[in-house]
């Protein structure tokens, strides 16, 4: 059975006060003895501050994204070894937004996601179809291509330390979500994938679902048997939502 994992993905939101504020609300929001692993990715400037409020917590941290180099003359890049030098222990790679607005390759994703584990970091890898390429039914090539991209660069023993995250673009930020149904045919074709590589990380990967997940979807999702928690975009920004949908990991 896989630990049910919600993480929350701040994008480029927050400030010093509502970070503090959205933090200690979910800190006292949380059951002490859950069975969810929680975890929520902030922006690069925040991460000394967040690492001291979730300190002593549940609630693990991660960041948005990491540079594929070790080190050097890459300005404006932030290392695998400085995420974990702030207690990081995962980091989002490959999301839609990377993808698409800096042109983020396959190849690059593969990249920063052996950089990640190099430095001991749970990557959680971003796989997801566009609108157009879901009416074109390319979504099982699209995705699982980008997810094979990612194993080709990882050896059979590393598969199980990472994450996978299915977010259909066309899903994020819109209120249009998958259907659970839609959802899990995705997730068991990613775990096929998986599986090609190595049969024991198939089982045990966690799968997670991005795109619109909110309370009032989260528990069906939830109870798909290949979906394995969320990545939160919208609801992790407020307590209230982002705790109602750690509870329904818990219930599933
Ligand atoms: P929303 O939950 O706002 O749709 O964002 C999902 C996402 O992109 C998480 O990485």
């Amino acid at each position: 059975m896989r630990r049910k994992f919600v993480a929350g993905n701040w994008k480029m939101n927050g400030d010093l006060a509502s970070n503090a504020a959205l933090i200690s609300a979910v800190k006292a929001g949380l059951a002490a003895e859950g069975n969810v692993d929680v975890a929520t990715c902030v922006p690069a400037p925040y991460l000394a501050q967040v690492q001291a409020a979730v300190s002593g917590s549940a609630i693990g941290l991660g960041a948005q994204d990491v540079s594929a180099h070790a080190a050097g003359a890459y300005t404006g890049e932030v290392s695998a070894a400085m995420l974990a030098e702030f207690a990081c222990k995962y980091v989002i790679v490959g999301h839609s937004e990377r993808r698409a607005y800096h042109g983020e390759t396959d190849a690059q994703v593969a990249a920063k996601t052996a950089a990640a584990l190099k430095s001991g970091l749970t990557p959680i890898v971003c796989v997801g179809e566009t609108l157009a390429q879901r009416e074109a039914a390319q979504t099982n090539a699209v995705v699982g291509g980008q997810l094979d991209v990612v194993l080709a660069a990882l050896e059979a023993g590393q598969v199980e330390a990472i994450v996978v995250a299915y977010e259909p673009v066309w899903a994020i930020g819109t209120g249009k979500t998958a259907t659970p149904e839609m959802a899990q045919d995705v997730h068991a074709m990613l775990r096929a994938r998986l599986a090609l590589k190595s049969v024991e990380a198939a089982t045990k990967v966690r799968i997670l679902y991005g795109g619109s997940m909110k309370p009032d979807n989260a528990k069906e999702l939830l109870a798909m048997a290949d979906i394995d928690g969320g990545l939160i975009g919208g609801a992790a920004l407020k307590a209230a939502d982002f705790l109602a949908i750690v509870q329904a990991a818990q219930s599933n």
